[in-house]
């Protein structure tokens, strides 16, 4: 879908920004470019949709070479959120988001749903903000019109420059779990300029790790984790590979999906049987409905009759999306040994456990080791 070759920019006054980078992205990938401030991110995006053009070296955009696309055509056709955020400031929200819209012809009244869904999408509500003009709101939220804007014409083509970078870490969690929702459904094909690298592992298919201007490695996330290719890369990771792969596995991929339950109106007594007879210390209490409502313990056993009595009431569940590190975090805070998986509707869905964290890790490391063509025990990296 878009493949660079050899592409090369030295800026007029000598800076080589870019050299010889080759890579390919297919469709429906979301690929990272990842590095340190002045490795070349913004230059090599920037020579996707030609707003810089390369000393040397090809693009193609779906195999045509994209000096031979119109240039109006190929930003029509890529959407494009800039690391300056960028806003026109002389137009609304609406206006803004539905900038390429417009360039496309569409008429008015489509161009202002479009601008509401995608409000809605980024956890901005319609009315407030369609009407305002970019200076009426914060940093964060003009960001995330900057993104809307990206997604405005539907191109099946994104770029992105480090678009969440002014949100705070919280709603940036959040902003990169709904991002990825929608890119499942709607597989665009992304290339996310960042230089985190937890946004990196978390939203990458695949990432490429520039430095000074050259592509050091351009691999999956586990791979980048796992067999690092110099000192370089082993650095750029840390040392803490084994929890940053906890951002690569998601709950749905681990969680017990038979999880034991218990209603809060049964025994005590038929609930320490049932406890006893399977081997383990907790139940989680779901109403009539299947909705999650808490937990039975088993040092709790003795206090009451009735599980409605002795259970604790639900206070921290995630959903099946969140990954692990996500996860593993609320059950610290939790203090239980168990996390429960529900739905938008609180149904209980599956329980996740530390043991079942632990053996994802394990085959993870495994997985990446065979396919790197190594046996385990990895060798150790950085220190
Ligand atoms: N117009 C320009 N003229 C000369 N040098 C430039 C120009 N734009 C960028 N550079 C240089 O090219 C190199 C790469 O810049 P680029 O903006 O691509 O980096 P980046 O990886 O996006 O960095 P950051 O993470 O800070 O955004 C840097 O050394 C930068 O100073
Ligand atoms: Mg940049």
């Amino acid at each position: 879908m878009i493949r660079l070759e050899k592409v090369t920019k030295i800026y007029p006054d000598g800076t080589e920004a870019v050299r010889e980078v080759s890579f390919e992205v297919d469709r429906g990938e979301l690929c990272v470019l990842l590095g340190p401030s002045g490795c070349g991110k913004t230059t090599t995006m920037k020579m996707i949709n030609r707003l810089i053009s390369p000393t040397s070296g090809r693009i193609y955009i779906d195999g045509m070479d994209n000096t031979s696309i119109d240039e109006n055509e190929l930003r029509r056709n890529i959407g494009y959120a800039i690391q300056e955020i960028g806003l026109f400031p002389h137009m609304t929200i609406g206006e803004n988001i539905a900038t390429v819209p417009a360039l496309k012809g569409w008429p008015k009244a489509k161009r202002r749903k479009r601008a509401k869904e995608l409000l809605e999408l980024l956890r901005m509500t319609p009315d407030g903000f369609i009407d305002k003009y970019p200076r009426e709101l914060s940093g964060g939220q003009r960001q995330r019109v900057g993104v809307a804007r990206a997604f405005g014409g539907d191109p099946p083509i994104l770029l992105m420059d480090e678009p969440f970078g002014a949100i705070d870490p919280i709603t940036r969690g959040d902003l990169q779990n709904e991002f990825l929702k929608i890119q499942q459904e709607l597989q665009k094909t992304i290339i996310f300029v960042t230089h985190d690298i937890h946004e990196a592992i978390k939203m990458g298919d695949k990432i490429a790790l520039m430095k000074g201007g050259r592509l050091v490695q351009y691999a999956p996330p586990a791979e980048l984790l796992y067999g690092p290719k110099d000192q370089f890369v082993a650095d750029f990771v840390g040392a803490d590979r084994g929890l940053k792969g906890l951002q690569l596995i998601r709950t749905k991929e681990v969680m017990w999906r038979s999880p034991r339950t218990a209603k809060p109106d049964e025994e005590v007594k038929a609930v320490r049987d049932r406890m006893e007879r399977e081997g383990i210390d907790w139940l989680a209490v779901i109403d009539d409905e299947g909705r999650f409502t808490g937990w039975v313990v088993s040092s709790d056993l003795e206090r009451g009759r009735k599980v409605r009595e002795i259970m604790s009431t639900a206070a921290i569940s995630a959903t099946r999306n969140a990954v692990l590190s996500e996860a593993l975090s609320l059950m610290l805070t939790s203090g239980l040994n168990v996390l429960a998986i529900v739905d938008q509707h609180d149904k209980l869905e599956g329980v996740l456990t530390f043991q079942a964290i632990r053996e994802a890790l394990r085959e993870a490391a495994q997985k990446a080791s065979v396919r790197l063509g190594r046996t385990a025990p990895q060798r150790e990296v950085s220190q």
